[in-house]
Order: C-alpha cells, then structure tokens, then sequence
C-alpha cells in the first residue's frame, strides 16, 4: 500500500477555503466508503492513550516514525476530515467525528480503529466512514449468533433482550443500518454522492475461547457469520477480514485459545472465501507486559502500538481484497441529501395482506423475506405495520403498549429486528381517539406517542385520520402538532397522511408531511386499482383543469393514491397496469401481498427494475397524462437523465392500437424506444409510437429518448388564479377550479349541483369576508330525499362547521346562506344525504379586502 498517496486532508493542514472556492468547480464527490468494524472488546479498544510509562500512544508516536502522522506538528491529536467514524463506548454512548485518538472502549483508549482509518483513508481518494459495533465480553455462539446457526429457520423469535440469542447480531446490524440511512449526519459535507460497504473487520475470540461447546462450535459459526452478515448487508462477497484473537501469550498453556485461533484462520480455506475472505496473524503484534502499559494479557497488555499494528494488518488485507473484487454497489447516490423522501418511499406495509391478523412472527419473516426475495435490494426498505399491533389499553403511565399476544417483545424488539435486516421501521396510528380499528388512538397523547416512537426506533409513521372530525381541530392544525412533536423528538420519522384524499397537497400537507393520501382505500379489483389511480394521475379528487395532482408531488413530498395490491388481483395483467400506473405516477410503492406465499410471477411485477428505476428517477416529476378519451389514457413522465417514461393504456372493452405522438411529449424527428417491462430496445421511431392491439386493461410502457441529453421539459402547473380566490368584489365559485372533491364531480350552472355524498373544496386564501348561496334539493332527488348542507373549515376531519341545514325537503324552500368566511384560507361544501342531490345556487364568495 502506498502510505505517501496522502491526500493532505488532515485538519491541521488545511487549506484556506476561500482559495479553493476561486478555483474551477469541484468534480462530484466519489461514493464514500464504510467499512465496519465488529467484535468484542478488543474491537471496543483498550490501548491507552496516555496512561502508564511506554506502549501508550504518546510513547508509539515519540518512539515510532512510521506513527508521527497521529499527531500534529502543535503537538494535538491528528483530526481527519476525510475519515468518519461512528462508534460507541463501553457505556454505548454514541461517539462521532473525524478520525482522531480516543474512539476505542473509553476516549482515553483507541482501537483497531485508528490505523485501520488512517491506511484506508490515505488508500482512497474516497471520503470514508468507519462504523464500529462492539461490545466487551460477547460472544459468538450466543451473542453475535448469526441466524442460520440458531437452527433451520433463523432465530425462533425476535431476538429482543440481551441474553436472547443473537441479540447483539441484530443490534450490529440494526446500527449499521441506522447510519446508513442518515449518512449524512455522519460524513459532513456529504452530497448525496451515495455509498459502499467496502469491507467488514472481525476481532473477537475470549468468549468463545472459555466456553468448551462455544469453542467448538466457533469454526461453524463464524463462518456461517460471515454468510448471514453478507447477506444481510446485501453485499455477496463482501471483503471480510478476521483478525486472530489475542491470546498469543496464552497459547502455549491454553488449548481452547489455540484451537480458537486455528477456527479463525480455517475461514481462509473455505472454498467460496477464496478471495474474498482473509485471516490477518496478530502473533507478531503482541508485546510484553514490560512494554506495555499493562499486564492484561487478552486486551493486548493495553498496548497502543498493538492495536495500531492490528488496525494497519486489517486495512491492508480488505485493501488487497478489494483489488480482486469489484466493489459493491453504490447505493443512495443521486438523491437530494436532506430529504426524508427524496423518491417516493418504498416497502411493504401488512394492511392489505394480513388486515388485523398480525404478528411478530409474520412481520420477522417478512423482514426475511423482504431481505432473500431481492425486494430491499430492489429500494423496498420500509417495512410498515400497520393497525392492530396496539393492546387495546394504554399502560399505567398512559403510554402505547404492544398487544403481547401478538407481539411478546413489544415493538422496540421488531424494530431492532427489521433494522438488522437493513430495513427501515415503519409503524401505524391514528389522530383520532381511537384507530380505524378501534384500538387506543394518539388523540391528547401526540407527544408521547410520537416519543414512544422514537424510543422504539421508528422510521416511518401513517398516521390515519378516523373519528379525526370530533377533535375539534383543522387537519393542518392536527398534522402542526405531530410534526411538532416528531421534531421535539430528534428522531427524523417519515409522516405519511392517511386521510383519504382530503386535500393535504394543497392546505399545505408538505409542511408536516412527506406523503399523503389522494384515495380511498385501495382493495383487491383492478377497478379500485383504476379509482385509486385517477385521485392522482386524473380528476378523480381535483378538478379536470388540473390534470391530475402533480404539481403538487416532487423530492420530498408525495401524493399516495394508496398501497400495492400487486399479487392480489386476478388477474397477473392486472398487477403489470397497477405497477405501471403507481410507477408512472411517482407513487408511493407500498407492496401488499403476503410475502411468504409470493409467486415468481408477482415477485417479477415488483422488482422489475426499469420500471422501479422510472418511479425512484431523482427528479421526481409525476407523470400526466397527454391524452385522455374513450377509456384511452397516455401518460408522460419525464425523467432525469434526457429521456421521458410514457405509459399508454386501454381501459375500454374494444381492442385498439394507441399512438403516442413526439410532439405530445416534447420530442420531435427520430426516437429510440426502450420497452421498460421487456427490458428491450424496439428500435428507432419518427414521429410517433403505436403501441398496436391493445385489448382491454392492455398496456405498453416505454422509454423515448436519448440517454444523456438535457432534461425534457415538463408540463406547465396550473397557476394560482384558476384556483384562488384573488380579486375584490364577487367570485362565483362555478368560475374557479376547486381544490378538492370527494364523491362524483359536481356540474356547474350558476353555482354547483352536486350528488350526495359530495365534498367540494375552495381556496379562498384569506381573500374572501363572506360565502353566499341558495341551497335546496335539486330536481333528480326522490320525493322523500333528505338532504344536509354543511360549510366546512379545511376539509371533513377539521369537523369544524360554519353552516349547518340539516334535513332539507325536497319541496322546502331555498335557504339563502350568507356567511363570515374572512380569514379562512379553505372551505368545503359539503352534502349529504341518501340518494339526494343538492343544489349551492349562486354560490360565490365576496371580497373587500382582497389585494386587487
Ligand atoms: C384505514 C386506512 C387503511 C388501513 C386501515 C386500518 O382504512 O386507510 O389503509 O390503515 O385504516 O384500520
């Protein structure tokens, strides 16, 4: 290895960042590199750093050239600025920061860590993280056990305290996990530029040396170690390299050390660890106890210059064996660094396979399942459980308990769990007093829950909206609260808006949230697949002249037209349009299919990846439709890298062919043409593209375009005057797009008729005083229709009325409405009734104080 290609990163030798900041622009940032270091307390680290008369670190560095570059000229503790590392202490206090002295099992010791940083640090032009995950006095046949060494099946329940069996392989993993996802807290500066597991380092042994069944089962177990936590990282040959236990003293008097230590180096000779796989011999790095700051044999007598001997004989190993094998996949790159959500989030959530019936058991094998189908490598990292997990009372403290029927280890334990298997960890509640099931909702309890939450290492939370309307609160009022109490937490959780579609993207869901419901709950029929669609990519809850909600959607925030039903329809035809719809759509792609009973044909559908590639495409514009009639749809997404997504579909019973025009997606001349679930080129089209004989249901989805170019334009949003109330004087309400609706389209004359149950909502943005209208039952309603007309504040769940007519007659009179609406940014009309239809006569708002 080449010690003198330093890049001169360290902090004391900086240079002035305003003369880097006149020179040409920087190159985009390389993927960082991790590296984890695992094992016990050698791992941890007890070289000392000042204590005693020689081997401390002090000494090494005054005594040893090869070592002058842990300390500066100022005679300070090195700082890199280009290494990372994230460890804890003995007392599993969180440790971060620049590579420096004092990350080992206490800040006056260091670890492996410190040279191990420092070689690989000046390896790579890379910025690097080091994740360390040890633990004194654990071992590997009981602690650390890896899954397919506690039996067939994997653990027999959620390992979830530390006696359980591979509890501490869990939470190892669990860390790498969480670091991972929140790179960016961890290496400053970071860009989005991604990442990649680069190698894994293993120092470990005492435990497993003085237990004689532990001891001989260590060959077995480490090497099935080795495969669990490739596996479990998603990185098949990983560089792994073991560093030989320190008993070198103990050796000659001590079998069972030997006999450790001779486990350790037979992982060389399995044969698919050929290459991929390396033993470093510490023997050469032990020093006597004279030299040493110490006389404790196992930790290396406390000897600085040991573990720096360990650390740089582990970096140059994973360094050799990253030569040989091509690194693993860059994962995260491209995506806006600092959104929750940059694409919209994938994973699977319970609700529609299992509804109440679930478990620990189901979600541990879906976590594993999620892990051996290839559907988290494939982006679908959340797994989310969603209602019914909950007792049906709080505990005595009024905190969310689990049901421990359901869940004996409660909801902390699950999470450890899913977060070992590099999932995220998703969870359900409702603003409501009680859920959609009624269990125990977070009404009054928004704090406390959401900090339950956090303690339990949540990562993401729907948040349903039944009984909301009795809160007595607007839903942005509600939402304020919990993304007020997520914040207080510190703990970053995605909030999901399940609220049916009552109009969070526009009253400003993205405030609080990073995605919201535009639907009604999805169920197993391509026709709800088709409804739910609509709320989104069609007129189904917003008016025509919008064309859809996206304008609305982009990194960060995200309209939901509901879960996955994929695997669940009739039909495996119907999946691929489902799929491709929520693709096209930059939907939310929430899998909902039982896991462990997935056919190949279904498991192709979710992972196809040019599809999954259009939905996580990092510029995030949701796709429109450029043509709409006779149960004909094209959709157009444009994407990032110069080409555009377009999804042509036939909803109607006639078989047809369907032509996509260039000039209906800003392309003109000669195309390639990539289909998306072929995964092949069909050539190069002028002009236009006819997907031919489409029956009903049919659907061809396609790239067009050439890769690399400048991106394509996307549509024009609609601007805020065909949706706001803006001008002084009278606004007839029929003249403005409303924002919302819920139930069919109302029809305009002089105001709106509408059919029962109707919700309508307007956008008056404080610019109106008062909302006029005669109200009466419309001609179509039965003689003995009843029908309530209702304004509402926001939407239905804000329950706060400022008109009621209940009842009304079909030969009643017109009531003649005249309300104070000043101030109010949103009402909703609202009409109920069975079998009625109502009429809002003139209804209009009307403006003193409107700006023009
Ligand atoms: C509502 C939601 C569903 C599901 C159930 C659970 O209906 O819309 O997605 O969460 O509640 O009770």
């Amino acid at each position: 290895m080449d010690m003198m290609k330093n890049k001169n990163t360290l902090l004391h030798l900086l240079v002035p960042v305003a003369l880097l900041a006149a020179g040409a622009q920087a190159a985009p940032k390389k993927p960082v590199k991790v590296f984890i270091l695992a094992g016990q307390s050698n791992m941890h680290g007890h070289g000392e750093i000042a204590k005693g008369e020689k081997g401390n670190l002090e000494w090494v560095v005054e005594n040893k050239p090869a070592y002058k570059h842990l300390a500066g000229a100022d005679g300070q503790w090195t700082v890199r600025n280009d290494v990372f590392v994230y460890s804890t202490d003995k007392n599993d206090k969180t440790r971060t920061g620049g590579l420096t002295a004092g990350f080992g099992a206490l800040p006056t010791t260091i670890g492996p860590e410190l040279q191990f940083g420092h070689a690989v640090g000046d390896f790579y032009d890379n910025d690097v993280l080091l994740i360390k995950a040890a633990w004194g006095g654990k071992s590997l046949a009981v602690d650390f056990c890896p899954p397919s060494a506690a039996g067939e099946a994997g653990y027999a329940h959620i390992p979830g305290a530390p006696k359980d069996t591979g509890f501490y392989y869990v939470q190892m993993l669990a860390r790498v996990h969480d670091v991972l996802a929140d790179i960016g807290t961890y290496v400053p500066g970071y860009e989005g530029q991604g990442y990649e597991i680069a190698g894994f380092g293993w120092h470990q042994g005492w435990n497993d040396r003085v237990s004689k069944p532990f001891n001989a089962a260590y060959e077995r177990n480490m090497e099935l170690f080795i495969r669990d936590v490739r596996r479990d990282l998603g990185t098949p040959n990983l560089p792994f390299v073991i560093a030989t236990t320190g008993m070198r003293s103990m050796q000659a008097k001590d079998p069972r050390g030997d006999a450790l230590i001779r486990a350790q180096q037979a992982m060389a000779n399995v044969p698919d660890f050929n290459g991929n796989v390396a033993v470093v011999d510490t023997a050469a790095f032990w020093r006597d106890a004279a030299d040493s700051p110490s006389k404790q044999n196992y930790h290396w007598n406390r000897n600085a210059e040991s573990y720096l001997l360990i650390g740089q004989s582990m970096a140059d190993a994973l360094i050799a064996l990253a030569q040989q094998n091509p690194s693993c996949a860059v994962r995260g790159a491209g995506k806006v660094p600092g959104l929750l959500a940059p694409t919209p989030p994938m994973g699977w959530n319970s609700w529609n396979a299992f509804e109440k019936e679930i478990n620990e058991d189901i979600i541990r094998r879906t976590a594993d399942l999620m892990v051996s189908t290839g559907l988290r490598d494939a982006g679908y990292d959340f797994l989310v459980i969603d209602d019914a997990w909950m007792a049906n009372v709080r505990d005595e403290d009024g905190k969310l308990i689990a049901d421990y029927e359901k869940f004996p280890r409660g909801m902390k334990a699950v999470g450890d769990y899913i977060h070992s298997k590099g999932l995220k960890y998703g969870i359900y509640q409702c603003r409501g007093h009680v859920t959609c099931q009624d269990l125990p909702g977070s009404f009054e309890h928004e704090e406390a829950d959401m900090q339950s939450f956090a303690d339990w290492g949540v990562d993401y939370i729907k948040l349903d909206s039944c009984y909301a309307r009795k809160n007595g609160r607007l839903s942005s009022e509600d939402y304020a609260i919990y993304g007020a109490a997520i914040e207080k937490t510190g703990r970053p959780m995605i909030l999901s808006i399940s609220d049916f579609g009552q109009g969070a993207w526009i009253w400003g869901g993205k405030n609080y949230s990073q995605l919201w419901r535009t639907s009604g709950d999805i169920f197993p029929r391509i026709n709800s697949v088709y409804r739910c669609a609509e709320t989104s990519g069609g007129s189904g809850s917003s008016h025509p002249g919008f064309n859809g909600l996206w304008q609305f959607a982009g990194p960060g925030h995200w309209n939901d037209p509901d879960m996955l039903q994929v695997g669940n329809l009739k039909d495996p035809a119907y999946d691929k349009v489902h799929f491709s719809l929520w693709c096209v759509l930059a939907a939310p792609l929430m899998a909902g299919n039982d896991l462990r009973t997935m056919t190949d044909p279904t498991k192709q559908i979710l992972l196809a990846p040019e599809l999954i590639a259009v939905n996580q495409d990092p510029r995030g514009q949701q796709g429109y439709k450029v043509y709409n009639q006779d149960e004909i749809e094209i959709y157009n997404k444009p994407l990032s890298d110069g080409t555009t997504a377009v999804l042509l579909l036939n909803k109607g019973t006639n078989t047809t062919d369907v032509t996509v025009q260039w000039s209906q997606i800003g392309l003109s001349g000669e195309q390639p043409v990539r289909d998306l679930w072929e995964r092949k080129e069909l050539g190069t089209f002028t002009g236009s593209f006819t997907a031919e004989q489409l029956a009903q249901h049919g659907h061809r989805f396609v790239r067009v375009g050439t890769l690399g170019g400048a991106p394509l334009p996307g549509p024009v949003p609609t601007p805020p005057e065909k949706y706001t109330v803006m001008n002084k004087g009278t606004t007839r309400l029929a003249d403005l797009y409303y924002v919302m609706k819920e139930g069919q389209a109302p029809t305009f004359d002089n105001g709106l008729r509408v059919k029962s149950e109707s919700r309508v909502m307007y956008r008056l943005a404080g610019n109106a005083d008062r909302f006029k209208a005669s109200i009466s039952l419309d001609a179509p309603s039965p003689d003995d229709a009843k029908g309530t007309f209702i304004v509402l504040v926001e939407d239905k769940f804000g329950g706060r009325e400022i008109f009621k007519q209940e009842k009304m007659a079909k030969s009643d009179a017109p009531v003649e409405v005249d309300i104070d609406v000043s101030g109010l940014d949103f009402i909703m009309l609202e009409f109920t009734g069975k079998g009625a239809f109502g009429h809002w006569a003139d209804a209009r708002v009307e403006s003193e104080t409107a700006a023009d």
